[in-house]
């Protein structure tokens, strides 16, 4: 029987594992400048956080999300994104209360959605993402954000765009709301039948609907900026202000609704504008979100946060001619000029391990030429070669694979002097 991949979902091979390492390094570095700390939630959720924390009118709860029976009967669901599980650990421990405020987290991991699979979009993805819970200042905004460009710059992509929007306050969103039903009531049997159910539970997801977009009536919808009242406006504007003290470019789009129902206020998308990227081209999208944790029955605590597709992330760099790491670096291999060595060898690749210094050796019985194939195929910086002079006396030539130069080292001396020469 031969088995496949399923849909949507793919192997990451060791060859490529490195750049993952090297992506999750370079923001850990990041996340730790900006004082934010891991959290790791479960891969599973009860199916209703889903519901009441994404919101049921959105297409990721309504159609994309893998549900299932446990064999006790609940209703489970694979978490399709982390903001909502993030929401409900910082609840369920209390993190409201802790001395340190706000609570910054960031994460990462498998989210799952349930989508037609295409180039940067997958049935199981991953996501590195942030959370900020406890400030409604502006300057949190803006640090969110930088901290996504600066990670981009970080890692080399420099044809990034920042978008913006902002969704305003409870009060704003109300006023566009009404003018949403006006402007679609008329015509809503134009649309589809998810769009008519839309319409007054949540007109707002209209503008996002894959199948209408093309609908003349969604090009010319009310946008909410027209709507903000003043303290939105001027929430809005200060966000913009610290950005452009930071330097960072942006443009706003009226147009940009996110397809997830907790936001207000600030809302973002980075884009890759690399040539040939195509159609999915968003690497990163965030917002505030100032309902969750009620909803989830905490105190009111504002939040905001983002999510970045690894996936395209990886293929943003891949477009951009950007190369990453492709394997670990290999510090030693020791080769056995003969039988009598091969205790020795697994004696020395030991004592190297056990001193963090990476060593290799030969298992397929080669020859010396085919071990130091064996060695600069695998990058090898350095070699020992064992043979019988060697064993008598304890005294090794290590070489350097790069330079060709040789030195003798005593076998005590071999991980110091390893040691230095990685330094
Ligand atoms: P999202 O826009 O649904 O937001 O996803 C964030 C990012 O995840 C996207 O910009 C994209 O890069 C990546 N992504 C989404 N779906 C797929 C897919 N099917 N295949 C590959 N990559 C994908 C959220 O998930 C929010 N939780 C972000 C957030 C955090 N908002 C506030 N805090």
């Amino acid at each position: 029987m031969k088995f496949q991949l399923p849909r949507g979902t793919r192997d990451i091979l060791p060859e490529e594992v490195a750049k993952w390492h090297f992506l999750e390094k370079a923001f850990m570095k990041i996340a730790d400048n900006y004082q934010y700390r891991e959290i790791r939630t479960p891969i599973f959720e009860h199916t209703e956080l889903f519901e009441r924390g994404v919101g049921d009118s959105t297409d990721i709860v309504s159609k994309e999300m893998y549900t299932f029976n446990d064999k006790g009967g609940r209703s489970m669901t694979l978490r399709p994104e982390g903001t909502a599980p993030v929401v409900r650990a910082f609840v369920e421990h209390k993190m409201y209360g802790n001395v340190d405020q706000p609570v910054k987290l960031f994460y990462r991991g498998s989210m799952f959605r349930y989508e037609r699979p295409q180039g940067g979009r997958q049935r199981q993805f991953n996501q590195i993402g942030i959370e900020a819970l406890g400030s409604a200042d502006a300057s949190i905004d803006a640090e969110v954000i930088s901290l996504a460009m600066n990670f981009f710059y970080k890692i080399g992509l420099k044809n990034i765009q920042l978008v913006m929007n902002s969704l305003g306050d409870k009060e704003s969103r109300l006023r566009h709301r009404e003018a949403l039903i006006n402007h679609f009531e008329p015509q809503i049997d134009e649309f589809c039948e998810d769009c008519q159910k839309r319409l007054h539970k949540n007109p707002l997801r209209i503008l996002d609907c894959k199948k209408d977009h093309e609908h003349p009536l969604v090009k010319t919808a009310p946008a909410i900026l027209a709507f903000l009242n003043d303290d939105s406006l001027a929430y809005f504007e200060q966000v913009k202000a610290y950005l452009q003290a930071m330097k960072i470019d942006f443009t706003v789009d009226a147009t940009l609704v996110r397809g997830l129902d907790y936001y207000n206020h600030t809302t973002f998308e980075i884009m890759s504008i690399e040539e040939g990227f195509g159609a999915k081209a968003t690497l990163c999208g965030g917002g505030r979100y100032h309902g969750l944790v009620e909803e989830f029955a905490g105190p009111q605590t504002p939040g905001i946060g983002f999510g970045m597709g690894v996936e395209r992330v990886l293929l943003a760099l891949e477009k951009a001619d950007i190369s990453l790491p492709e394997k670990e670096v290999l510090t030693c291999y020791v080769i056995t000029a003969q039988k009598e060595a091969n205790t020795k060898a697994v004696e020395l690749v030991n004592t190297l391990r056990q001193a963090d210094i990476s060593a290799e050796k030969d298992y397929l019985d080669r020859k010396i030429k085919g071990q130091l194939k064996d060695a600069s195929r695998k990058g090898a910086l350095y070699t020992v070669i064992l043979g019988e002079s060697e064993l008598e006396t304890g005294k090794y030539q290590l070489k350097n694979m790069a330079t060709g130069e040789q030195e003798e080292v005593a076998e005590t001396e071999l991980v110091a002097t390893l040691l230095t020469r990685m330094k």
